[in-house]
C-alpha cells in the first residue's frame, strides 16, 4: 500500500509554522488538535490535522492503518547531545560522587572521561558497534528517532575514527538516524599530557580537515573549560571546524564560566550546551543570535549540580533546546521523557516550552530544523504514540511513562507489547 493512515489520535501536537528555532513565547504553541489523523507517504508526511480534514485527501481502503486507540502522538524527540559509544558504565566514578568527590576530582584522579578513553581505545569496532546497538534500541523504546552523537572517547586520529565509523553504520543500519559530532577536542590524551599545544595544533592541521574531508561528522564539538580546552583554544577549534566546512557545537559553562557561550554567539554556532554557570552577559548574547542553548539538566541531576537558567534564557528570548546528554559519567539517561520531567519540575519550564525545546529546538541544534519535528506536508514522518491521553501527562508521570509506539519514516519500529 502506497499510503499509510494513523487513526483515533486523542491529541496531536503539530509544532506549526515557523521556519526557524523558537524563542520567546512562540515555544509555547504545540499546535495541539483533537481527534487528529495522519497521512504519511513514501516516509514524508502528506496530511496531518482534524480527521475529518485528512480523511478528505485519501480514501481509507487504499491505506495500511495504524490506530493509535485514543492515545497521543508527538513528532519523535530529537535528541541533540549525546555521547553513546563508549565501552563501560562508571559505576565506581558514581560511588566515589556519592562519597562526596567531584567530578573534577574524580577526573585528576584517574577517572572521568580519560577513563573510558582508556576502555574505548582497548575495544574493538565490533564490540562498540554491539554496544551501540543496545543504546539505540532504548531510545527508539524512549521515543527518540534521531540522536545526536558524539565521538570523543578516542582522542587519536585512529580511535576518533573508530567511534565516527561505528556511529556512521548504525544511522546506516538505521532505523535511529543518527547525527555524528567530532569531539576531538573532548580532553587531551593522556600520551599527550605534556605537550597539548601539539595536539592542539594535531586536531586543527590533520584530524578536523580528515573527518570533514572523510565524510565523518556533521559537526564539531569542544570542551571548553577549566582543565580541558580554554577559550583561546577553542576559539581556534572552531576556526578549523568552520573552514573545514562542519557545524559548530561548544560544550559551554558547564563547570564554570570560561567564556564559551560567547565564543558560540561570535561564531553563530549550531548550539551552545550546558551552560549552568552562563552570567547575564551569555545570557544576552545568546538571546541576540541564532545559536540554540541545549540544555542538559539529566547531568546536572546525576552530578547534583545546580541547574542551568532555562527561565532566563527563555525570558531572554534564547532558542533553548532539551538533550539528554546520554553518556557514562555524567548523565547515564537516555529517556527525554525524563529530561522533561527535570526540566518542567527543577528549572520550571512550562510543559508546551519544555516540548518544544525536545522536538522542534532540537531539530534546529543538529541543522534538520527544515525537515524534521513536525507534522507539516513534505517533512519526515517520525511519529510516537505515547501511553497518554493528554501531552500534559509526559512530564507529569515520571520513572516510567511508556511510548505505544515508534514511527520512523514512515514504519513502526517498535510496539509495545501489550
Ligand atoms: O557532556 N563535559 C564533557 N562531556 C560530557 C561528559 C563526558 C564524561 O564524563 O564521560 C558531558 O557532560
Ligand atoms: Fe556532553
Amino acid at each position: 500500500m502506497e499510503q499509510t493512515l494513523v487513526l483515533n489520535i486523542a491529541q496531536l501536537l503539530t509544532f506549526p509554522g515557523l521556519d526557524a528555532p523558537r524563542r520567546g513565547r512562540d515555544l509555547n504553541s504545540v499546535g495541539m488538535i483533537q481527534d487528529a489523523a495522519v497521512l504519511i507517504e513514501k516516509g514524508l508526511i502528506a496530511a496531518a490535522g482534524p480527521r475529518d480534514v485528512v480523511l478528505k485527501t485519501t480514501s481509507p481502503e487504499k491505506c495500511r492503518i495504524i490506530d493509535a486507540q485514543g492515545r497521543i502522538v508527538l513528532p519523535g524527540f530529537v535528541d541533540s547531545h549525546s555521547h553513546p559509544v563508549f565501552a563501560a558504565p562508571r559505576i565506581l566514578d558514581f560511588e566515589s560522587r556519592l562519597q562526596g568527590k567531584t567530578y573534577a576530582e574524580i577526573a585528576s584522579l584517574g577517572g572521568g572521561i580519560l577513563s573510558t578513553v582508556d576502555l574505548v581505545r582497548r575495544s574493538s569496532e565490533e564490540a562498540l558497534a554491539a554496544s551501540l546497538k543496545r543504546w539505540v534500541k532504548k531510545f527508539l523504546e524512549s521515543g527518540t528517532t534521531t540522536l545526536e552523537a558524539k565521538s570523543g572517547y578516542g582522542l587519536d586520529w585512529e580511535n576518533e575514527r573508530k567511534i565516527l565509523r561505528v556511529l556512521a553504520q548504525a544511522d546506516k543500519e538505521g532505523p535511529l538516524e543518527i547525527v555524528s559530532t567530532f569531539l576531538g577536542a573532548h580532553a587531551v590524551p593522556p600520551e599527550m599530557k605534556d605537550r597539548r599545544e601539539v595536539y592542539i595544533q594535531r586536531l586543527i592541521e590533520e584530524m578536523i580537515p580528515r573527518v570533514a574531508g572523510e565524510n565523518l561528522a556533521r559537526f564539531s564539538d569542544v570542551f571548553c573549560e577549566g582543565g580541558y580546552f580554554s577559550k583561546e583554544e577553542s576559539r581556534r577549534i572552531f576556526e578549523a571546524s568552520k573552514k573545514a566546512g562542519l557545524g559548530l557545537k561548544i560544550h559551554a559553562e558547564q563547570l564554570s564560566q570560561n567564556g564559551g557561550a560567547a565564543l558560540a554567539a561570535d561564531f553563530e554556532a549550531s548550539s551552545a550546551d550546558h551552560l549552568d554557570f552562563a552570567d547575564e552577559a551569555d545570557i544576552r548574547a545568546l538571546a541576540r543570535s541564532n545559536v540554540v542553548a541545549c540544555l542538559v539538566p539529566g547531568s546536572n541531576y546525576f552530578l547534583s549540580k545546580p541547574y542551568p537558567p532555562a527561565r532566563k534564557l527563555i525570558d531572554s528570548g534564547a532558542a533553548v533546546a532539551l538533550a539528554t546528554d546520554f553518556n557514562p559519567g555524567t548523565c547515564p539517561c537516555w529517556d527525554m521523557r525524563m529530561i522533561l520531567s527535570i526540566a518542567c519540575t527543577q528549572m520550571k519550564m512550562k510543559i508546551e516550552e519544555a516540548l518544544s525545546a525536545a522536538i522542534v529546538n532540537g531539530a534546529w541544534a543538529v541543522g534538520l530544523g527544515k525537515t524534521h519535528g513536525g507534522f507539516q506536508a513534505g517533512k519526515v514522518a517520525d511519529l510516537v504514540c505515547h501511553e497518554a491521553e493528554d501531552y500534559r501527562e509526559l512530564p507529569y508521570y515520571f520513572g516510567f511513562s511508556p511510548v505505544f509506539w515508534t514511527m520512523k519514516k514512515g514504519e513502526v519500529v517498535f510496539r509495545r507489547m501489550p
